[in-house]
Formats: C-alpha cells, structure tokens, sequence
C-alpha cells in the first residue's frame, strides 16, 4: 500500500526566513511561497530530487499548525507524507485496521493538487502521518 516518501513537512514561526537558511544556508532550491487558506497554512516546497520538504507557516485565524507552533515556538518536524496509489483503498483498509483518520475521514485536496488524509499520530508512533494519492 505505501509507496514513496513524497515529503517531510516542518512547522515554522517565520516563512521567509526559514526559506532563506534552506537557499542561502544549505543552498536548497526553494519555490516562492504559495498561501494556502483553505489549508491554514502558507506553504514553500524544497526540492530535493528524490524527495521533497515543505516548510509551514500559519495562515489565518484557527490555522491547523498554530498548536503545535505554540507547543514548539522555534518550529519543528510537524508531519511526514507516505504516497499511495488508491487513497480510498488505503483509508479504507486503515479503519480495518483500527487506525483513526483525521477529520470527516474525507480525502482533501493538498498542496500538490491531489487527494490527501491525514492519520492520528498516536497510531503511528507519535508521527502525524499524511497519505497523498499520486
Ligand atoms: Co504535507
């Protein structure tokens, strides 16, 4: 069922200035940051050829991130993003297994423009896990 590492994300307090250590610190191919309201965050992709890091901000009032940006003020790893082939499969087969999505259990459209869930981080090791069909 799972498939590649599509990306890992990190929650920061400060998106342009966690851009500029990936460009300038580690040379990093950074995109322009892409706001993403109905997601509550605002969002830049690192490209790494095999795989991909999203930095985070929030964006807008009850942003999804802002928890965890109180509980963690300098950032941190926030979520980690497994690619499947068939997300109603996956999800499907994961309530079989007595894991919990997140939310109405409903896929949602990501950042990439595809299907994505979300998967509560205590079945899965203390990691929020986000499935993304590709
Ligand atoms: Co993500």
């Amino acid at each position: 069922m799972l498939g590649r590492l599509n990306h890992v994300a990190i929650a920061v307090p400060d998106l342009t200035a966690a851009a500029a250590v990936y460009r300038d610190t580690l040379g990093a191919r950074v995109s322009a940051p892409q706001p993403l309201p109905e997601h509550g965050v605002t969002v830049v992709f690192i490209d790494l050829g095999n795989t991909k890091v999203e930095l985070l901000e929030p964006l807008g009032e009850n942003s999804p991130i802002a928890g965890f940006l109180e509980r963690n003020p300098a950032g941190g790893m926030h979520h980690i993003c497994y690619e499947v082939d068939d997300i109603l499969a996956a999800r499907d087969r994961l309530l079989a297994e007595g894991a919990r999505v997140l939310g109405d259990g409903e896929p949602k459209i990501g950042a990439h423009g595809k299907p994505v869930l979300f998967l509560h981080p205590k079945d899965f090791f203390g990691t929020l896990v986000e499935l993304e069909e590709v």
